[in-house]
């Protein structure tokens, strides 16, 4: 389960001049069935979000409006990606540990969840996650 997993995702996008529509579908668009839909927004601005990884969730971060950097880390390797379109989402994989910031003033982050809520399922250290993550 390395960073290579998580991808920017291309969901279906149905243009219309009446306003576009985008729809997702577990288990086709995504690798998960959708357990669970929760959502960021009013986050002032220079605020950080995340600082913690899953052990077993699965995730896909929509921009819904606006703009935010999810930046994610397995532990060798990091990389930085801007959200900005409410078409694409981007899949995290179980044991990353992930951090979003630059939210931009208004912006929407929705999160679609292959579990339920479970504090057990996170890690909220870091280094008990790069413990866990390469069993050292
Ligand atoms: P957390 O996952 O740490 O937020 P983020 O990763 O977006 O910064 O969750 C913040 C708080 O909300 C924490 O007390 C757990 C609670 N929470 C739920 O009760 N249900 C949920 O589905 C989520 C995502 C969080």
């Amino acid at each position: 389960m390395n960073i290579d997993i998580c991808k920017v995702i291309e969901l279906p996008k149905i243009a219309d001049p009446r306003g576009n529509l985008t729809f997702v579908e577990g288990g086709d668009h995504i690798p998960f069935d959708i357990q669970r839909v929760y959502y960021l927004y009013d986050v002032p601005g220079g605020a950080e979000r995340g600082g913690h990884a899953h052990k077993a969730l699965q995730q896909l971060i929509i921009a819904m409006s606006g703009s935010f950097d999810v930046v994610l880390d397995d532990g060798k390797d990091k990389k930085r990606i801007h959200l900005n379109r409410s078409y694409n989402g981007l899949y995290v994989c179980p044991m990353i540990w992930r951090e979003l910031d630059n939210f931009s003033s208004g912006s929407v982050c929705m999160v679609l969840a292959s579990n339920k809520y479970a504090e057990d399922d996170y890690y909220r250290d870091y280094a008990q996650f790069m413990r866990a993550r390469w069993q050292v």
